[in-house]
């Protein structure tokens, strides 16, 4: 956009997000990422992408002070209106969403619309929804390697990327590299039992407890969300019933969150959840750069990286990502 353009257009309004924003946010998610990547070579975002948007609606319920929209008066739409008297629209043209979970600020997206980009409109959106000032939070999120401009962005304000997670995707086609559960170690299967009543309250409490000492916070909602979504529970335990670890993964393929007490158990963890259910296609799942030995054991047993890595970024540590594996880059 130039300038002149600029003078032109009406002024950039900020507000809150609503339901109502979602299918716009979606579509301005998908026109950034594509308008990036397709030249890049990269495969078109599809136009449908329901996960997307139940991840949206997760942030939005949880988080409902965090979501915001920018918009500009949608002159069209607003004649249209005008005509039958009711109140005239706003255009998204860009939005940011975080989850706050304990001390850990996430920055789950944040995506303006070409054309609107390089405006100081993702500033703006990120001052709105970043912890106050003299808020001690952790801030953290995930970026796309190939994208200096949010990189720049976060690391000017201290989110800097520190980590990277691979999407690894795939069937094991060479089975034999797969590490098996070591003597001792015993897998018990949830779904059943979720399906019929909700997690008992029991497990979930020792979930919570493995991801403070993993992941640095407890985060009940967002593993209500993964089951929500479809995905299967496991709980690991030794022959005492403590629990070792837990893993998640789903008929559509995708795996994760994984915690475990010992990061000797995330190889043989995700190798049992790529066996216990067979996705209708391909498994995927993102690993982060210091679970080496499971992405060396993945990659030997014939899964793919796919696509340009993702960046953690941080602002102070507060996570073993050897023993935690995220739900994905939206979502810790
Ligand atoms: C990333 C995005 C949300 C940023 O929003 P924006 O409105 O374009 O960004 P702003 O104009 O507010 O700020 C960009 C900042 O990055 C900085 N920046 C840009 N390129 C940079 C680079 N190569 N190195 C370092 N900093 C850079 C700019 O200087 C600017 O900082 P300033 O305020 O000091 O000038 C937007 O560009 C976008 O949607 N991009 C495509 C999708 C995407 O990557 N989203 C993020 C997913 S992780």
């Amino acid at each position: 956009m130039t300038g002149s353009d600029a003078a032109v257009l009406p002024a950039v309004r900020y507000r809150a997000a609503t339901e109502a924003d979602l299918p716009a946010c979606e579509a301005t998610w998908r026109d950034a990422l594509n308008d990036y990547l397709v030249p890049m070579g990269q495969y078109e975002i599809p136009a449908d992408n329901p996960s997307l948007r139940q991840l949206h609606a997760h942030a939005l319920a949880t988080d409902p002070d965090l979501f915001w929209v920018a918009t500009r008066p949608d002159s069209s739409r607003a004649a249209a209106r005008a005509a039958d008297g009711a109140k005239a629209g706003d255009r998204v043209i860009g939005f940011g969403s975080a989850v706050r979970r304990e001390h850990v600020w996430f920055l789950s997206m944040l995506f303006v619309r070409p054309g609107e980009q390089a405006a100081g409109m993702g500033r703006e959106l990120l001052r709105r929804i970043l912890p106050s000032d003299g808020d001690d939070a952790t801030l953290a999120t995930a970026t796309d390697a190939a994208q200096p401009i949010s990189n720049g962005l976060y690391t000017s304000l201290g989110i800097a990327p520190r980590m990277p997670m691979f999407n690894l995707v795939g069937r094991p086609t060479r089975p034999e590299a797969l590490a098996p559960l070591p003597p001792g170690v015993f897998a018990e299967r949830l779904d059943g039992q979720e399906r019929e009543g909700g997690r008992d309250p029991a497990i979930q409490a020792a979930f919570d407890d493995l991801d403070a000492e993993t992941l640095g916070v407890p985060h009940p909602q967002d593993h209500a969300f993964v089951l929500r979504q479809g995905r299967i529970g496991f709980a690991f335990r030794d022959g005492q019933g403590a629990l070792l670890g837990y893993g998640y993964t789903s008929e559509v393929g995708r795996m994760g969150p994984i915690a475990t007490r010992d990061p000797g158990l995330h190889a043989p963890i995700i190798a049992h959840l790529l066996a216990a259910v067979e996705p209708r296609g391909a498994s995927a799942v993102w690993v982060p750069g210091p679970a080496g030995e499971t992405m060396q054991m993945l990659v030997q047993a014939g899964l793919r990286m796919e696509g340009f890595p993702v960046l953690e970024c941080w602002s102070k540590p507060f996570a073993d990502f050897s023993r935690y594996l995220p739900i994905s880059p939206g979502l810790l």
